[in-house]
């Protein structure tokens, strides 16, 4: 495993991660999150991604009785978080920014995580009916009181992540330093372009999420939904027009003899295919069994294979 700074930050994440969105108290309990965090921290995964809102916020108690449970030293892990769609309803509790969720947000997040801070905080949309002065505020103050130590967007515009940079700089407040974008071979046209002013002239750095496409592109989709698969979860139908779409099936399909060609699986290959990016300082792996975990682990090996013409064969398929 390599390190690679988080944009110009000091801090260093693990060129892959480990992510608890679906997976955790939803589909792995106690035990089986310990075993696949060990399996992921021994191959050499620093960093471990969560949100308040994952499974209503059973995901952080899962993962802090995990972190318990394995008694890691904490200077060797990093944990994030993740705030903007609240638990409560209320007219200053759903889908905001504002200071007072904040503080009350990143509280409750480190007593269901039992840490006394996070590595990296993360708001996890922009809110549009908060001033961003406000949130970059509530953010250095959380940085200030120790709850936090770094933090960063997701999904934001680039135009929000300038705005917020800038405020940060004009009151000598923290600045971002992360994006949390989705990155994958099907979705990758926004990370690219957009972003690039963030990443070149700010050294902001990026964390991608869904690298497999919540699965499809392990090929497990190209004869339907298995049983047992993200693609059948209660909750998560509005997954399912991807993962049954015909064209990205066909694209799958049409992958398949690259990654054979290099050696890798399908799941290797695209995992692969993100870290060969060098604007992506971490890929957020996710998943449901230990042997995915162990399996997405050696994707690393296969980075640096992505000649120009491989390249060019996968842009042709994804075009
Ligand atoms: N910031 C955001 O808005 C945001 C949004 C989404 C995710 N995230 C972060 O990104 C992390 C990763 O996202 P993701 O879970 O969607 O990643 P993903 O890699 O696209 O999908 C992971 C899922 O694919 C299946 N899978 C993984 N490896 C496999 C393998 N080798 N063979 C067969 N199936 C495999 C598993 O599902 P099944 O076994 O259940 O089929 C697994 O849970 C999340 O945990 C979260 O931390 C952030």
């Amino acid at each position: 495993m390599k390190y690679r700074h988080l944009g110009k930050a000091g801090l260093q994440v693990s060129e892959l991660s480990f992510g608890s969105w679906v997976t955790f108290h939803n589909q792995v309990d106690v035990g089986a999150t310990v075993e696949m965090m060990t399996v992921a921290y021994d191959a050499g995964v620093n960093f471990f991604d969560n949100a308040e809102v994952y499974a209503f916020g059973k995901s952080e108690e899962v993962m802090g009785e995990a972190l318990k449970r394995l008694g890691w030293r904490r200077g060797s892990y990093l944990v994030s978080t993740k705030l903007f769609w609240g638990l409560h309803d209320g007219p200053n509790e759903r889908n905001t920014l504002n200071r007072k969720y904040l503080f009350e947000a990143i509280d409750s997040s480190l007593d269901r995580l039992d840490l006394d801070y996070v590595d990296l905080l993360y708001c996890h949309r922009a809110d549009p009916t908060t001033p961003i002065e406000e949130t970059v505020w509530a953010m250095h103050n959380i940085i200030e009181r120790g709850m936090a130590l770094y933090w960063g967007t997701s999904e934001w515009e680039a135009a929000e992540i300038l705005s917020a940079i800038e405020i940060a700089e004009r009151h000598h407040l923290h600045k971002p330093i992360v994006e949390q974008p989705v990155y994958n071979l099907f979705e990758r046209h926004r990370f690219a372009p957009e972003y690039e002013p963030v990443y070149k002239n700010h050294g902001y750095g990026s964390t991608t999420w869904s690298p497999l496409a919540s699965g499809m592109l392990t090929g497990k989709y190209q004869k339907g939904i298995p049983k047992g698969s993200r693609g059948e979860l209660k909750g998560y139908e509005f997954l399912k027009d991807q993962l049954t779409d015909a064209e990205r099936i066909a694209r799958v399909a049409a992958l398949e003899p690259l990654a054979n060609d290099m050696g890798a699986t399908l799941a290797q290959f695209s995992l692969a295919w993100c870290l060969q990016n060098p604007h992506v300082s971490s890929v957020l792996t996710g998943a449901s069994r230990v042997e995915q975990v162990q399996e997405n682990m050696q994707a690393v090996k296969f980075t640096d294979r992505f000649t120009p013409e491989v390249i060019e064969a996968i842009d042709k398929i994804f075009a």
